[in-house]
């Protein structure tokens, strides 16, 4: 191991810092519903809202990669954690949308922020993924090989969405979060609980490609919807309840509830499984539709920076989406 200076570890690791960006400007429901109008898809705001309380999303222009967005989420956090570049010895993107095959967009980021340093990978569990990524790296940093991970959910959703579909395009949108995660003497990220059933990959998922340079099969997202929506209110509460007993607390100690924003109705169904008074719950989807992987580390910058999570505060981050996977971590701020 290359950093063998670091053995020994940390018995924590902390978020010490977190970010979020949004390419562009909003595109409401009545914009969408107009643009879509002119290709002979049919929706309203008015569907959109009641199903999803989904209002607007961010769709990146053409020449805006994933790791672009990844990069100005991670500057945020690296600033808000006052960190420099060449402290960051790991770098995890969670992302379904990557720049390109390969490279990793963890290795692309790396580049873009100048840094020389340390690993980098692609976490790949779609809507789980930031759950995914900061289990991996905190078990990373409590293992001594690494001190300062950057963990970024990232993605470019809207380059794979079937704009025919009006079942699933007009749910998604574009975005980054990002948190630095660092080694603690004292407690910061408390319990996680991985999980994946690949049975049901069927119900969500872009089952296209690569062939002889051509994407092939169907490139687009695709998702029953109502599979989905029962399955996820069933694994937030029972990986929310697993991590509360790792950490031996009850539900009403946690301070703030922020699930995967896929959709308000989910959210609020999980609170409400789990005893939570809504005015716990954060809620972002309504501001930027689903961003997948970025969604979970968005919401957390959202609630710390318009002042509701505060340092202490026990905050559950959930994930849950394709694969089938989900994910959830407790953690202290
Ligand atoms: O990120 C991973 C996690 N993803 C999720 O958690 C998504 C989970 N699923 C959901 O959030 C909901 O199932 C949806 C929002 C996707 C759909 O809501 P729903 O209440 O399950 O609606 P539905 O699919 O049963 O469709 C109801 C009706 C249908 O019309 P009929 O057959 O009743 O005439 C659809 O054709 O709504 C119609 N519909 C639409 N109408 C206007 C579907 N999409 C649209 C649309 N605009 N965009």
């Amino acid at each position: 191991m290359a950093n063998s200076h670091l053995q020994g570890g940390a018995p924590f690791s902390r978020i010490v810092g977190t970010g979020r960006f949004l390419p562009g400007e909003p595109v409401t429901n009545d914009a969408l519903a107009q643009r879509l109008a002119g290709h002979g898809v049919e929706t309203s705001d008015a569907w959109i809202q009641e199903r999803t309380g989904i209002t607007q999303r961010y769709l990146a222009s053409a020449e805006v990669s994933c790791s672009d967005l990844a990069v100005n989420a991670a500057r945020i956090a690296m600033a808000d954690a006052g960190i420099g570049a060449d402290q960051i010895d790991m770098i995890l993107v969670a992302t379904s949308t990557p720049d390109m095959i390969f490279p990793s967009t963890a290795c692309l980021v790396q580049k873009k922020l100048g840094i020389t340093q340390g690993a980098a990978f692609d976490v790949q569990a779609v809507c789980s993924g930031f759950v995914y990524a900061l289990a991996t790296a905190d078990l990373f940093i409590r293992a001594g090989k690494a001190r300062n991970a950057l963990v970024i959910g990232a993605e470019v959703f809207s380059r794979i969405l079937d704009w025919n579909d009006r079942g699933t395009c007009v749910l998604f949108g574009d975005g980054a979060g990002a948190v630095v995660l660092r080694a603690s003497q004292t407690p910061g990220v408390l319990a996680h609980r991985l999980h994946a059933r690949g049975e049901y990959e069927g119900i969500l998922r872009t089952p296209g490609q690569i062939s002889h340079g051509n994407a092939t099969g169907h490139p687009f997202l695709t998702m029953d919807g109502q599979a989905v929506f029962k399955l996820a209110v069933q694994v937030l509460e029972s990986s929310a309840r697993e991590v509360l007993s790792d950490a031996q607390m009850q539900p009403d100690q946690v301070d703030w509830l922020i699930p995967h924003q896929a959709n308000v109705r989910i959210l609020q169904f999980t609170a409400k499984r789990l005893g939570l008074p809504l005015s716990k719950l954060v809620v972002t989807v309504d501001q930027h539709g689903n961003t997948s992987a970025a969604s979970v580390p968005m919401a957390l910058d959202v609630a710390r920076r318009d002042g509701r999570v505060q340092p202490g505060h026990h905050v559950l981050l959930q994930g849950v989406g394709g694969g089938f996977t989900w994910g959830a971590a407790l953690v202290r701020m």
